[in-house]
């Protein structure tokens, strides 16, 4: 988890993270009474969007940002600031829901096993993050402009996992949770900001692989991705992301 994070910048170019997960916060269907564990809550919009159906929620970041963003916007709602490989919570959450977070975390079976102890029996585990094949096109655009430059490829500073539905579906079931729904599908994303979409979106989420090199080496490795994703991604003045999500309900044995 080595991406650096700037709150105000997310919720200005990026709240299609929290708008375009409108639908699973349906799928995760929270009674009256329930108390909701929200991993990954960033900014906090959807801990905000589950709160106001009548429960109790608890939104947790690994990000002190986007803690302190939160707690700004929604001083009303519970956040903190909290490692998802190291939860210490005890049977508490009747659901643990997580949006466009886990893709983060390459150590799941930590996090997997954290939310297992912390729900309830019964309880069910709702997320939805990136699957197998997500960003290929702009992962594959990166290492090629990467060679281009003659600079050498560092897998090791990928900072995303992304699974199949075998895959995390067998983890989940190794620590008690069984898989009762999983789909996979691509969702090319929309970024805002017109011609300046992927730049932006470099900058915000793959700083990991741009910040080892300089500015100037940025612009340029931006720009020979630009080149190599324009007729693929780009589309009616805008850039689209190649997003693939992997979305799952699990319940605790
Ligand atoms: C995603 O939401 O799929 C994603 C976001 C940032 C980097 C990679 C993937």
């Amino acid at each position: 988890m080595t991406n650096q994070w700037d709150a105000k910048l997310y919720d200005r170019n990026h709240s299609f993270v929290s708008e375009l997960a409108t639908d699973l916060t349906e799928l995760l269907a929270p009674q009256k009474d329930y108390r909701i564990l929200d991993l990954g809550c960033g900014t906090g919009d959807l801990t905000n969007k589950i709160a106001i159906q009548g429960v109790e929620v608890v939104g947790i970041d690994f990000a002190t940002t986007m803690i302190e963003q939160a707690r700004s916007k929604y001083p009303h709602l519970h956040f903190e600031v909290l490692d998802a490989r190291n939860l210490q919570y005890q049977e508490e959450f009747d659901a643990v829901f997580s949006n466009a977070a886990l893709h983060w975390i390459t150590e799941p079976e930590k996090v997997i096993l954290g939310i297992q102890q912390a729900l309830k029996p019964g309880g069910r585990f709702v997320a939805e993050f990136g699957g197998k094949g997500n960003v290929k096109a702009i992962t594959t655009a990166l290492y090629q402009a990467l060679k281009n430059a003659g600079y050498p490829i560092d897998k090791k500073l990928n900072p995303w996992y992304f699974p199949s539905i075998a895959e995390y579906g067998s983890l989940l079931e190794k620590h008690g949770l069984q898989l009762v729904f999983a789909t996979l599908f691509d969702r090319p994303t929309r970024l805002e900001d017109g011609e300046k979409g992927l730049q932006n979106w470099l900058k915000m989420f793959a700083n990991s692989f741009l910040n080892t090199f300089s500015p100037e080496q940025q612009v340029s490795i931006i720009s020979d991705m630009e080149n190599q994703l324009h007729p693929v991604l780009y589309q009616n003045n805008a850039w689209f992301a190649d997003y693939r999500r992997i979305r799952i309900v699990a319940v605790k044995e």
